[in-house]
């Protein structure tokens, strides 16, 4: 930017010799070529970086404050250059990431990453539409239909909840399972409202909304929580069992219990690969409970539905006949960065309803011939999300997303395996896809101080979990780019953090 006036025949000066900015014909913006450079050298840099991440601290050591002091107090005045703001990438920028990517990384649960999704991303970037309507632009809209069709074919949904099959039921990309969770709990509450409305007429809405109560287990995500509190509605958290699933009976009984209390029970959250240890909760049991009783089942497959592609990992979705929605993130287990979150409705009529307002600017001609997004979500404006899908569908194919699956699934085996080899330590859970859940014999304050010892150390990085009181490390597979050899320096890391522990006791 900084050349572009130069290289503009038309620029002008005013009287005091300044670039008149006002000219339309000096050029404020960045140039194609220069463009060109810019782009190839951060392709050139990204690619440096997500190949030698490996050797990165995966914890930045910092702390808070760091970076104000490495910038300017305000914005400058003058365009800088481009190679500028790359030098200050690796100054300003990289010592305070926390490297996701890095197969020493094992907190949370993996979010994606990968070249095809990069690039379509910024392909996105220059499309740059908003496509809340179909007419707002059309392969937005077309695209995102076609690509949750094949999805929900690779992962065997029922037909009902494809656009394909020509009935109701169709597929979005939402930004997050959180965003997922809400809209399911607004379509359940419009649908449930409109049938009590009808069998008592006299009731306001104030008095049906104090009446509905929504289920999940008390495993369920913390957004399913949140998801009650922005919706407006109680949830209640039903025991999970001694292998932390919620159960047909556990949820009919609390819904009996409420129906019992005058309440309207209205909603049901079914996680499958809980947050804590990727714990499924039995659908097949809780879907026809619910269906039972009129409840809207929402499934929440946010890390583990990506693992459906693979048929040996189907049947945690046994009873998937029963839910009104369903949702994965494939921007945690699938490759595709960040923000992808594919929510399919069976009926998607009652979300539509319950968000639409028509204002003028945003009715046109086909309204009714494809869907409008705009009405599927909480936002207005949308990203062109769906290129990332089509992307990485079409340059992994179905064998190679079920690969990496499969990759990391038997990594997880690997890292338990040395886990119950070594005498002091036990693991906490069944080890479910790629989260081993571990801790060491004995009492939480010790597995406690072994974390804060790993994570000090910052050579991999862990995040703890607790159920019923008792406190373990999660290690998560996170990368694409682990081998066996990560785990097993994965596995050294613990155990040298567990024998400075032991030192420090004696
Ligand atoms: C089971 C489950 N549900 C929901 C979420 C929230 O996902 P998001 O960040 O896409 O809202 C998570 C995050 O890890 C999760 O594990």
């Amino acid at each position: 930017m900084s050349k572009s006036n130069k290289t503009n025949p038309t620029a002008r000066t005013n009287g005091a010799g300044k670039v008149d900015k006002m000219d339309p014909d000096v050029s404020i913006d960045m140039e194609a070529p220069e463009f060109k450079d810019f782009a190839k050298s951060m392709v050139d840099y990204i690619a440096e970086y997500l190949e030698n991440i490996r050797d990165r601290r995966v914890l930045p050591d910092v702390k808070p404050g760091y970076l104000q002091p490495l910038i300017p107090d305000a914005a400058p005045v003058k365009p800088e250059s481009w190679q500028d703001v790359m030098q200050d990438i690796e100054r300003v920028i990289m010592p305070g990431i926390t490297h996701w990517h890095s197969p020493k990384f094992h907190a949370y649960f993996p979010t994606a990453n990968s070249y095809p999704a990069i690039v379509a991303d910024m392909l996105s970037g220059a499309i740059a539409c908003i496509g809340f309507t179909w007419i707002a632009s059309p392969a937005c809209t077309e695209l995102e239909v076609a690509m949750l069709d094949w999805l929900g074919k690779m992962l065997e949904l029922p037909a009902e909840f494809l656009a394909c099959s020509g009935g109701k039921g169709g597929g979005v990309i939402q930004g997050t399972a959180s965003e997922a969770t809400l809209v399911a709990l607004l379509g359940a509450k419009a649908k449930k409202m409109k049938e009590v409305r009808e069998t008592h007429p006299d009731w306001d809405d104030h008095t049906i909304i104090s009446k509905l109560v929504g289920y999940s287990s008390a495993q369920a995500h913390s957004s399913v929580e949140r998801a009650g509190l922005l919706g407006g509605v109680k949830l209640r958290s039903v025991p999970a069992d001694e292998q932390n699933r919620l159960r047909g009976e556990a949820l009919e009984k609390a819904i009996e219990q409420d129906l019992a209390d005058g309440l309207i029970p209205f909603y049901a959250v079914v996680t499958l690969g809980t947050t804590n240890s990727c714990a499924f909760d039995r659908l097949d049991e809780c879907g026809p409970v619910a269906n039972k009783h009129n409840v809207w089942v929402h499934v929440d497959a946010a890390y583990a539905g990506s693992a459906f592609i693979c048929p040996e990992h189907r049947h945690h979705m046994k009873g998937i006949e029963t839910a009104d929605s369903f949702n994965f993130n494939p921007h945690k287990w699938m490759l595709v960065n960040f923000d992808c979150s594919a929510m399919w409705l069976k009926d998607p009529s009652w979300v539509v309803n319950a968000f639409n307002v028509d204002p003028l600017y945003l009715k046109h001609d086909m309204q009714g011939s494809a869907p409008d997004y705009r009405h599927w979500q909480i936002p207005l404006g949308r990203r062109f999300r769906a290129l990332k899908l089509w992307f990485v569908l079409r340059l992994y194919g179905v064998e190679n997303l079920q690969a990496h699956i499969r990759r990391h699934c038997s990594y997880a085996q690997q890292f338990a395996e040395l886990c119950v080899q070594d005498s002091r330590f036990e693991l906490a859970a069944e080890v479910n896809m790629g989260l081993v859940c571990f801790r060491l014999k004995g009492s939480n304050e010790r597995n406690e101080a072994l974390l804060k010892r790993i994570n000090g150390r910052g050579k991999i990085h862990l995040v703890p979990a607790k159920i019923r009181d008792v406190y373990f490390l999660r290690m998560a597979v996170c990368s694409r780019f682990t081998r066996p050899e990560d785990m097993e320096y994965s596995w050294q890391e613990v155990s040298a953090a567990a024998d400075e522990e032991e030192q420090q006791q004696k």
